[in-house]
């Protein structure tokens, strides 16, 4: 994350959030009321995507120390249906409380290591109803293969700020979601080797 003005900044939410919001588009219905963010970073999805979407409120979450940054996306931006973040740290603290008819989660599953993934989706399917749908962005490995050289190099650098995160197997993903209930809608082919996991909740 790096700084433009006074926000942090990260430039590749602005590569990526206007081909993500096409998929929500797809995703989203007319009768969906919140919808949750996981790993909302600097706020940036949120306040690009949420206007979108003006019968949905969007929680923001992230760890606390990641709140100051969404609040300044947040409090530029003026949205109303944008609500303040909750505190949602996978493996230390609860699941935010409501309902949610959409999970939004961009880049946190190769941040986590695979215990908090496997929670987080445990968590999923004890805490999201049927027909809930459950949107995952970033980079996956398939048949254990990385699908381009730069993922690679990405996924040593990863590893090499934190031994616990790395690209996760797209069939390793699919696997544990079907054991919490969810069924793969679509995996949609993203630019910079990323892909769309769409997933629906039995
Ligand atoms: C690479 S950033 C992605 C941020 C944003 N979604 C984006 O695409 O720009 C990974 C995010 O996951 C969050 N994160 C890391 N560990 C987490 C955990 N255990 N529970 C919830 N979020 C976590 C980080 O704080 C960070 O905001």
């Amino acid at each position: 994350m790096s700084k433009v003005t006074e926000k942090p900044y990260a430039p590749a939410c602005e590569r990526n959030q206007q081909v993500i919001l096409d998929v929500l588009k797809r995703v989203i219905r007319s009768s969906d009321r919140r919808l949750l963010e996981i790993g909302s970073g600097t706020g940036q999805h949120a306040v690009f995507m949420a206007p979108h979407f003006v019968h949905l409120e969007w929680q923001t979450s992230d760890l606390i120390n990641n709140h100051a940054a969404i609040q300044s996306w947040l409090d530029e931006a003026q949205c109303p249906q944008i609500k303040t973040p909750v505190h949602y740290q996978v493996g230390s603290t609860s699941f935010p409380e409501g309902t949610f008819d959409v999970v939004f989660t961009a880049n946190t599953l190769h941040i986590m290591a695979w215990q908090l993934v496997q929670t987080m989706v445990i968590d999923w399917g004890i805490y999201l109803n049927s027909g809930t749908r459950v949107v995952i962005y970033g980079p996956f490995n398939y048949n254990h293969n990385f699908t381009s050289s730069s993922n690679e190099s990405f996924n040593q650098w990863l590893k090499e700020q934190n031994s616990d995160s790395g690209i996760r197997d797209f069939e390793a993903v699919v696997d544990l979601m079907s054991q919490q209930g969810f069924n793969l809608r679509e995996d949609v082919a993203m630019p910079a080797n990323n892909r769309c996991l769409i997933f629906e909740k039995c």
